[in-house]
């Protein structure tokens, strides 16, 4: 089937998981709702948080998409269950993907996870790493600093590894073996959260499992686009197009992207 998948979030962090998707999908067209205005949503309550992302995946729904991916945690947190129930089509959070990739990589079962203020309050991971694993012992620490730094285009180079460094500070008292990004905005700050954590430490993100799971649930729906046609993707922000542009073809590795400018309400 050759309509487009949906993938939302709150800015350019769903990109991560939408680079994975091309790598393994390469034949599907996607359609990406950025709510770059809005950014971020981790400080926002509940509610809010959800009225948005519903907003998103209802103009993704008018554009005929046949699946819907919340490539946002903090998202996924507070309105996975409710888009599932309602919405006609398939639609995959990242928090479980993200759990399953840590139980798989994890020794000793101490897993830190990093995310915004949102997804660390909602206990989501700890809930999932527990319904793999009752032993996990889970370090949450939310890093309410990374996600404007990613937006704001200037996360290479002394000043962004600084911010992070200082982000991450109460670890350094901690015992560790994994890393989960648990906010799709953080793979963009790897190569510090890396550099901080030392060689020792798995850091990983959900967007190769969460990719896996689309993949699955196409074939498994009979989904999957059969034209050979190159895939037309369309990136959509509430904000500015430039910027958005910019961080999009650095990270997609990709040169004149179709990048337009969208309203939500
Ligand atoms: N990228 C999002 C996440 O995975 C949201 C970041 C934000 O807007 O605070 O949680």
């Amino acid at each position: 089937m050759n309509a487009p998948i949906g993938v939302i979030d709150s800015g350019v962090g769903g990109l991560t998981v939408t680079k994975e998707i091309m790598k393994v999908l390469p034949h599907e067209t996607i359609y990406y709702i950025g709510d770059t205005a809005r950014c971020p949503y981790g400080p926002r309550d509940k509610q809010e948080v959800k009225t948005f992302t519903w907003q998103m995946a209802k103009a993704l729904q008018r554009l005929n998409i046949k699946m819907l991916v919340i490539a946002c945690n903090t998202a996924t947190a507070v309105t996975l269950e409710s888009l599932q129930q309602k919405l006609p089509i398939p639609v995959i959070g990242v928090i479980n993907p993200g759990a399953r990739a840590a139980e798989k990589k994890t020794k000793r079962n101490e897993i830190v996870v990093l995310a915004t203020e949102g997804t660390i309050k909602s206990g989501a991971y700890e809930n999932a790493l527990l319904s793999l694993s009752s032993k996990a012992k889970i370090i949450p620490l939310a890093c309410p600093t990374f996600v404007p730094l990613v937006e704001s285009g200037e996360y290479e180079g002394q000043f962004a590894f600084d911010l992070v460094a200082n982000g991450l500070k109460p670890l350094v008292k901690e015992k560790f073996d994994t890393v989960i990004l648990g906010c799709t905005h953080y793979p963009i700050l790897q190569q510090h959260i890396e550099k901080f954590v030392g060689p020792d430490v798995t850091v990983l993100s959900s967007a190769e499992e969460t990719a896996k799971e689309v993949g699955e649930w196409l074939a498994y729906h009979n989904l999957l686009n059969d034209s050979d046609e190159e895939p037309h993707h369309i990136f959509h922000t509430t904000g500015s197009v430039p910027i958005f542009k910019m961080i999009a073809e650095k990270w997609l590795q990709s040169k004149q992207l179709d990048v337009r400018r969208i309203k939500l309400e």
